[in-house]
Formats: C-alpha cells, structure tokens, sequence
C-alpha cells in the first residue's frame, strides 16, 4: 500500500462521513472498524490520498476510526492528506436545530479534540465548516494564527461559503483560504446555473454566481460534496422519480457503454471536466464504488456528452 502512494494521486478526495455507521453513542464494533478500514485501503489503492472528516461526523466516531488506522499505520500519515472541520454544534438550537459557533476558544479546543481522536499531532488542512453570522472576525484571526503558528494545522480552508464570506474572511486573516468545500453535482449544479443563466429572468436568485470563477481567480480549491447526489441517478429509477431523474439515469447508463466505465464514473468525470479543477468528495464505503472513482480522472467527456447530462438533469433547454 505505501507503494501505491508513490503512484500519481487521484483529484478524488474520500469523505469519512459514513465511518462508524451511525449519529450516535452506540460504540464503534468490530464491523466498523473493519469496514473503514477497507474503505480507507481502497482509497489508497486506487491513489486517494486525501481524506475528509468533521468533529460531528458519527459524533466523533468517524475521526476515531481514521485515527485508529493511521496508529496502525503510522508510517502513512506523512503521505495522505487529512482535513476536517468544525463550527457545527449539532442540535443545540430550538427544535433540535443545529446552531453554528466561529468563536476561537471553541474552535481551538475542537481541534485538540480532532487530533486527539485521529492520532496525530498536526491537521493538513482545518476548515471552518458553515459560516456562522456571529464570528467575531479579530478573535477568529488570533485563533487560526495561533493554530498555524504552533504548527497544530498546516493549512486553513472554509466550507459552505459565498465567495463574499471568502472575500471579507481575507480582508481580516492574512493567512491563504486554500479551499471551500460546497455542495455540487450534476443533481445541484446551482454554482454553475448563476454562472450562466447570470441576468436571465427578474425571479432568479444568482446568489451563488461567481463562486466558481472567484474560486478560479484566487486559487481557492473547490471541493463537491454528495457529488454523486447520494445515488440518485445511480439507482434503478421508479415510477414515482421525475423525468428530469429517469432521463439523466438512461443518460448515465448510455454514457458509461460509450467510455467502458460505471454511470457513478461518469457523473464524477462530469465535475472534473469543468476548468474549475472541483475535486468531489464521495461518501460511499463499498471498496468496489470507491475504485470505480477513482477512474474519473481518466474520463475525459465529450462537449456534448457533457451537455446532455447537464441538460438531462436540468429537464429543460438551454437558452
Ligand atoms: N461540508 C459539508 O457541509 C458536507 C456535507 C455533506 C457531506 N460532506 C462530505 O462529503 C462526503 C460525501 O457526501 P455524500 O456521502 O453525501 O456523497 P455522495 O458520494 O454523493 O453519496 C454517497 C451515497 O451515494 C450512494 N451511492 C449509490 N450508488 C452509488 C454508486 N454507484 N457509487 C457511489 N455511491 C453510490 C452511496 O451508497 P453506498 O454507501 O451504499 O455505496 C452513499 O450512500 C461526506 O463523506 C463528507 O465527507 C460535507
């Protein structure tokens, strides 16, 4: 395996959010330890070296379980790539609501916490999982700052942000944004759609245009997550799914004869296929799906290949 990370490196990154099954106390079993520790051997057999977690994911669970692996193998931590997040307090709002919390002291102690259940004395990168509308932006600087400069983290990212959020989180830290990790795929393609359909109708939204093109100017690497839409298009559609979903499915299927790879290879190869370099994160933890890919980088779709699918997905002409 420590060959393989020799190999050239996958622009996939694996997201650990399924490590440890459920949201909840139950303890880590055997099971699960087993199934991460597949998941994470067949990432890197397949050359994904990057891995990404959250403090919340499996209430620590999944952070634990990629600790274990890299005590039993601590000869890789040098070679992969680790980043999490945290900002997120789950269910501590009304209703059961998530709240969100920028503040440094909170943060500088979910990362020792983060550390600690990964087993390692440095985080390739943190991120700051949401925006939160209370941050106070000095303390947040002094925080990351501190981080960096006791070498806890190596690099600093965001997740969920509008390029406006990124733009005055820079004019405050002076430390590089490396990456925002957002949800995008061909089932939620909205960054793309505003990019486009910019000034189309007086009911469009186009808060999230220019995302894509700032992240471009700046060198913000962008990461998908759920890029695959959570198998949506990957399972056999029924009759209760719309057209927009059966047609895009047949659509992925037809492509997948045409360039000998799975219908999930090609829904990944159509966000690599944008100039943006948008690295996905998938979640699935069968070793199998995990290798099928990893072959994205390989695929190179065709202009109208790459359209029919957005097109499909959409369910209406392009203007
Ligand atoms: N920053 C954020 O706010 C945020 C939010 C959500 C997620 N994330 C990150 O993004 C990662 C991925 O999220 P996600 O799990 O929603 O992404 P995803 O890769 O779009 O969805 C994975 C799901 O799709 C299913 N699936 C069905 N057919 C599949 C196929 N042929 N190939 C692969 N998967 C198939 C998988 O089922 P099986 O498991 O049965 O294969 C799994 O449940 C997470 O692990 C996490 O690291 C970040």
């Amino acid at each position: 395996l420590l060959f393989l990370l020799l190999m050239k490196t996958s622009s996939i990154i694996y997201g650990c959010m399924q490590f440890g099954r459920s949201w909840d106390n139950q303890p880590i079993s055997i099971q699960d330890r087993k199934a991460a520790f597949d998941a994470i051997e067949a990432a890197i057999e397949s050359g994904i070296t990057a891995f990404d977690l959250a403090d919340i994911y499996t209430l620590g669970k999944s952070e634990t379980l990629m600790g274990s692996f890299i005590q039993q193998n601590p000869s890789f931590r040098s070679k992969i790539f680790i980043q999490t997040k945290a900002g997120i307090r789950l269910h501590q709002g009304i209703l059961g609501s998530n709240i969100y919390d920028l503040s440094g002291d909170y943060l500088r102690s979910q990362v020792e916490l983060s550390l600690d259940r990964l087993k390692t004395d440095y985080l390739d990168m943190f991120m700051l999982h949401r925006p939160d509308p209370l941050v106070q932006i000095q303390n947040l600087r002094e925080t990351i700052e501190s981080l960096m400069e006791s070498g806890l983290i190596k690099s600093f990212g965001v997740s969920n942000m509008s390029f406006h959020q990124i733009e005055w989180l820079r004019s405050v830290i002076p430390i590089p944004i490396k990456a925002n990790q957002v949800r995008f795929s061909l089932g939620h393609s909205l960054m793309l759609d505003d990019e486009v359909f910019f000034n189309r109708d007086r009911h469009s939204d186009n808060s999230s245009a220019g995302t894509l093109a700032h992240a471009a100017v700046e060198s913000v690497e962008l990461q998908a997550w759920s890029p695959l839409d959570k198998g949506l298009y990957l399972q056999a559609p029924d009759e209760t799914d719309d057209a927009a979903v059966i047609n895009t499915s047949l659509q992925l299927n037809k492509l997948a004869k045409k360039y000998d790879v799975s219908p999930a290879t090609i829904q990944l190869a159509w966000i690599l296929r944008l100039p943006y370099k948008i690295r996905p994160v998938i979640g699935t933890m069968k070793p199998d799906r995990i290798k099928e890919a990893a072959q994205a980088d390989n695929v190179q779709l065709d202009r109208k290949d790459w359209y029919d699918l957005w097109i499909s997905a959409k369910g209406e002409r392009l203007p």
